[in-house]
């Protein structure tokens, strides 16, 4: 029985898929009938993820660095015409940097903002065109919870997710016309090789704090995965324009 849920017979195309919220949302979106198109810069991890995913829908992975975004709209649109209609995109790929406004230079700023937003603008332009957009396109960015609130020396990257979250909301009146919906999805802390590295900087106390703010917890991938294989699916056909906070209660107190 076909349910509007599933992720059958969809193409799409996952960043970030090494590690991380990339890899869980690219395995799960397989176990749920999706064709899934790695794209990350370590080939190895790129590979694992390929292991852990489902066995019976096809899985290609792409080695593609966002440092250089001069290429990737020709890399995207080669891996499009190997990979055919692309019906979803998740952008998971992101960099984080926690610095007091002081110590930020400029090439801080430009780093975040082109591997976290302007790589994700790019992909899109391609993969909207009408040469390689699937039929009903859905596509989800991962901002995060500094979107909407404000965590200390986080500026920089706080700007490049809130440039994420705002952009959608334009965007999507422009993809509206084309089909397509946009969202992005915030979470708050999740345990993934990225903010265990940041959680390594803080003190014993401090970790403990972080977890007490969250009234259920520290979130896991999964908590992100379901959300966007639900984002991706038929059944969320008309939600676009919006960002969806997770983030176990943190953003209700
Ligand atoms: N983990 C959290 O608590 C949390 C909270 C809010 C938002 N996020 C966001 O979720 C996304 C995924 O983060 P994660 O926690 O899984 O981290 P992660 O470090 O495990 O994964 C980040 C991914 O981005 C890729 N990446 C980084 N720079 C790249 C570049 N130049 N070119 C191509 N790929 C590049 C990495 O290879 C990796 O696969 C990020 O955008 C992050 O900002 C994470």
């Amino acid at each position: 029985m076909h349910s509007p849920f599933k992720l059958i017979n969809k193409n799409i195309l996952v960043t970030g898929a090494s590690s991380g919220i990339g890899r869980q949302c690219a395995i799960d979106f397989s176990f749920n009938g999706a064709n899934v198109f790695l794209l990350g810069r370590n080939v190895e991890e790129l590979k694992r993820t390929k292991e852990l995913c489902a066995q019976d829908v096809t899985i290609k992975y792409f080695s593609i660095d966002f440092s250089d975004l001069g290429l990737l709209s020709n890399e995207i649109a080669s891996i499009c015409d190997e990979i055919g209609p692309v019906h979803g995109f998740l952008h998971a790929a992101g960099i984080e940097k926690s610095l007091p406004y002081q110590h930020l230079k400029i090439d801080d700023y430009q780093c975040l903002y082109d591997v976290n937003f302007v790589s994700a603008m790019e992909i899109i332009k391609t993969i909207s065109n009408k040469q390689y957009r699937g039929d009903k396109a859905k596509y989800v960015l991962v901002s995060s919870i500094a979107s909407v609130i404000g965590r200390l020396s986080l500026t920089a990257y706080a700007a490049s997710k809130g440039a994420m979250a705002s952009a959608v909301k334009s965007l999507s009146l422009e993809l509206a016309k084309k089909g397509i919906c946009i969202n992005c999805i915030s979470p708050g802390t999740i345990l993934t090789p990225m903010m265990i590295k940041m959680m390594d900087a803080l003190t014993e106390e401090q970790r403990t704090a972080r977890k007490e703010s969250f009234p259920l917890g520290f979130g896991e991938p999964s908590d992100i995965s379901y959300a966007a294989i639900f984002l991706l699916s038929d059944a969320a056909r008309w939600i676009t324009g919006q960002n969806i906070i997770i983030d176990g209660g943190y953003t209700a107190q």
